[in-house]
């Protein structure tokens, strides 16, 4: 993925239900708002979701509007298919910002459709380091308490959903889908955020179908199916000055088909910032004919950008793999290729169990400057 966290202009800074309900029609869509004064945005329940047509917007509704500020709750509603234009000039950085809310919902069954096909041609990302960055379908910076649930984020242009400085977040019963040649159509990135959890939600990309920044701490990742795409993955780190350290993640209960990884962190080798990643558990993992089912590398280069002489400066340790069983569509099933001035260290396996989906070789791993440990693995994969 290519990281554009650092692009925070706002063109859409809901903070009001009003605020919102200007953009949406400034945005040419159908979408239905209910509002809840005073009312938590967790009372956003599935079973309100799928409750038929919410009640309309209605300012100053009987005893339900305050004065001053609106500081309650918002509930945005989304049941409409909502289409990107395909022209790239009216776009200021992003397609759809949410900034500096809290306590702030979006659910319903609509469609967040970038229309990416009609763009894609024009990211050149991958001959270019400092690309021109398309937009994001859905942004979410500096906010706390919010839920995305039950919406389907389709083809976007760049990155599905981004989620930068922002804290309490739930992602829940999402459905994210774009061909698995779409360029950096990443599903979800996570950056510099805390308290993040993405439940029961399928994503097909082009990219990572969720990839975690640096500065994010306490992701909580549970019953996600990933594929086509490029998996569940950590980074890449150590590309920027002053990054921050990535910590307690806990991925569990997923399945992951027909990646080009699974389970991966990734760092550059010639690290700009010194940073750690750390306390990360991944358990309960199916893989289904995933290229490199599990993989660290600290050696993270894409397009050889990196200076030969770099030497890693981020710290992977108390990383734990568990019950991770399925294939491996290449015999490359457990890949650890940590630096040699700063090997990884607290690395652990347990009841690891990937066997090769092709014809006439088995699973093997390939590990360099790691420690750690192995139980019930067996000993063609069992390399720490
Ligand atoms: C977020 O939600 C928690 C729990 O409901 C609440 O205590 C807190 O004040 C909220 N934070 C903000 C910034 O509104
Ligand atoms: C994390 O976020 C969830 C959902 O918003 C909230 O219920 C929980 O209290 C938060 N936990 C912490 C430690 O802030
Ligand atoms: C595992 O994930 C599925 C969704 O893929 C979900 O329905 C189920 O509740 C999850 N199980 C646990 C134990 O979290
Ligand atoms: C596994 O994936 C590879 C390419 O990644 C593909 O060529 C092969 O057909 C797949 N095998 C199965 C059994 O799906
Ligand atoms: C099995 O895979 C390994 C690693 O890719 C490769 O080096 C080896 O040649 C393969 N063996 C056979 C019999 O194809």
């Amino acid at each position: 993925m290519v990281s554009s966290t650092r692009r925070t202009t706002s063109s859409l800074s809901a903070t009001t239900a009003a605020a919102i309900a200007a953009a949406a029609a400034a945005l040419m869509v159908s979408v239905a708002f209910a509002t809840a004064q005073y009312t938590p945005a967790t009372s956003a329940a599935p079973g309100a979701a799928a409750a038929g047509a919410a009640a309309p917007y209605t300012p100053g509704a009987a005893g339900a509007a305050p004065s001053g500020p609106c500081t309650s709750s918002i509930i945005l509603r989304l049941d409409g298919n909502l289409l990107g234009t395909g022209d790239l000039n009216a776009y200021k950085t992003n397609w759809i910002e949410v900034e500096h809310v809290d306590n702030f919902a979006i659910n319903g069954h609509g469609i967040i459709d970038g229309q990416g096909p009609l763009v894609w041609t024009h990211n050149q990302c991958n001959k270019n380091y400092n690309c021109k960055i398309l937009p994001n379908s859905l942004v979410i910076d500096y906010s706390t308490n919010v839920t995305v649930r039950g919406i389907t984020l389709k083809n976007s242009k760049f990155f599905h959903l981004n989620i930068y400085e922002s804290k309490n977040v739930v992602i829940d019963k999402v459905t994210i889908t774009s061909p698995g040649d779409s360029p950096n159509t990443d599903g979800i990135h996570v950056g510099d955020s805390t308290n993040i959890t993405i439940s029961s939600t399928t994503i097909a990309a082009g990219d990572d179908c969720i990839s975690i920044g640096p500065g994010t701490k306490m992701v909580r990742v549970n019953g996600v199916r990933c594929g086509p795409g490029h998996g569940i993955s950590v980074g890449s780190l150590g590309r920027y000055k002053d990054e921050k350290d990535v910590e307690d993640i806990i991925v569990t209960n997923c399945t992951i088909k027909g990646t080009t990884n699974g389970l991966r962190i990734k760092s550059y080798e010639d690290s700009k910032s010194q940073l750690r990643a750390t306390k990360f558990l991944y358990d309960g993992i199916t893989m289904d004919n995933v290229s490199y089912p599990i993989i660290i590398d600290q050696k993270y280069c894409p397009n050889n950008i990196c200076s030969a002489s770099g030497t890693s400066k981020v710290a992977v340790t108390d990383i734990v793999f568990k019950n991770i069983v399925g294939t491996s569509a290449t015999p490359e099933a457990v890949t650890l290729n940590c630096a040699n001035n700063l090997p990884c260290q607290g690395i652990q396996l347990h009841n690891v169990d990937l066997k090769y989906a092709g014809q006439g070789n088995t699973t093997l791993s390939v590990c360099k400057n790691v420690a750690g440990k192995s139980s019930n693995v067996a000993k063609e994969l069992a390399c720490v």
